[in-house]
């Protein structure tokens, strides 16, 4: 009989119960009116004397832990379970909501990555700028008719403070700031007052590259695209077309041939296999000489494009505001890129 005890003892000890139902079982099987430890207690009476101090002992050590656990199975279950407990290591873990990049960030990084192998730096600058830096250092001068190309929100009127409308602002600061030779790269947001559609945002993100030294000619901003959209896109066949932007003489607007394999090639190039990624030009002398870097001593390219046209094409994506929507059901599918 003390074995059989015993083992009662053990077995309420290692009892867990997860519903209310479970632990009535428990409660009846051993506390109820025909329970085990109440039959202990019938064979009991009839035992020898000399027994009974042991068997006692120990039945009233069953009973108590059997009333034990049911209270504690009782508050347990009571208590608010959504907080975890942390002494119980049988509870199972929370799912961690792990979350993913955004789209704009992976091209973003894959860029700049690319421009970090050929020596480009990284640089940075404020999203609100003064007149100086987005407009007039650039090359275009108060009532510059080209001002007009991009429609610019105003923070505060004279003295000019404005939401830069490209980051070749950053370009101007890093000129200002350091010595050629010069190469580096300007990631950031821009915005431009323009009506919001599927096309359209009236912000965005882009990239402008810079690079300046002595006898950088054209054929090194042609080669450095070459390098750069084969890397990007797997796809070295480009076309240069004349453009006009007023910090860059001469300028052109860069093509890259995606070629016509399916159907998504003919809607993405509108049946002509070029896709236009962005523009660029050798830097005006009037830019550089504004930035007090000499012009008969040196010369360079520059170039700027939208990120987040290059994540609509890389991705599929057919509405712009996606990307600033973060509904996380859109991003979610981003979990398996980079
Ligand atoms: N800043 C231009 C734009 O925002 C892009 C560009 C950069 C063009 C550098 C030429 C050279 O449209």
């Amino acid at each position: 009989m003390k074995e059989k005890i015993k083992k009662n003892i053990k077995d309420i000890e290692s009892f867990s119960a997860l519903s209310n139902e479970e632990i009535e079982t428990f409660r009846i099987k051993y506390l109820g009116k025909k329970g085990l430890i109440n039959s202990y207690f019938i064979d009991f009476k009839s035992l020898d004397n000399d027994k009974k101090k042991d068997v006692g002992q120990l039945l009233n050590q069953l009973k108590n832990s059997a009333n034990s656990k049911v209270e504690e199975l009782k508050t347990y279950l009571s208590s608010d379970n959504s907080q975890p407990k942390l002494n119980d290591l049988s509870r199972p873990g929370d799912p961690i909501q792990i979350g993913s990049r955004h789209p704009i960030s992976i091209v973003k990084n894959r860029i700049v990555e690319i421009f970090s192998n050929i020596g480009f730096t990284i640089s940075e600058g404020p999203e609100i700028e003064d007149d100086w830096h987005n407009f007039s250092a650039l090359n275009l001068p108060e009532h510059h008719p080209a001002r007009d190309m991009q429609d610019t929100f105003f923070v505060n009127k004279d003295p000019d403070f404005l939401l830069r409308t490209h980051t070749s602002s950053v370009q101007v600061r890093f000129m200002e700031n350091n010595k050629p030779p010069i190469r580096t790269i300007s990631p950031g947001r821009v915005y431009r007052n323009e009506a919001i559609s599927a096309r359209s945002h009236c912000f965005f993100h882009q990239i402008e590259g810079l690079c300046i030294d002595k006898n950088v000619s054209f054929a090194d901003l042609k080669q450095t695209l070459e390098y750069f959209t084969t890397q990007l896109f797997g796809k070295s066949k480009i076309r240069l077309r004349p453009s006009y932007f007023p910090f860059t003489e001469p300028s052109a607007e860069v093509d890259v041939y995606w070629g016509l394999n399916n159907e998504t090639d003919y809607k993405m190039t509108k049946g002509t296999g070029w896709l236009e990624i962005m523009g660029c030009g050798m830097v005006d002398p009037n830019v550089l000489e504004n930035c007090n870097i000499d012009p008969n001593e040196y010369s360079g390219f520059a170039f700027g494009l939208g990120i987040d046209r290059i994540a609509l094409l890389l991705h599929q994506i057919d509405d712009i505001r996606l990307l600033s929507e973060n509904d996380v059901r859109f991003l979610d599918q981003f979990k398996s890129s980079f």
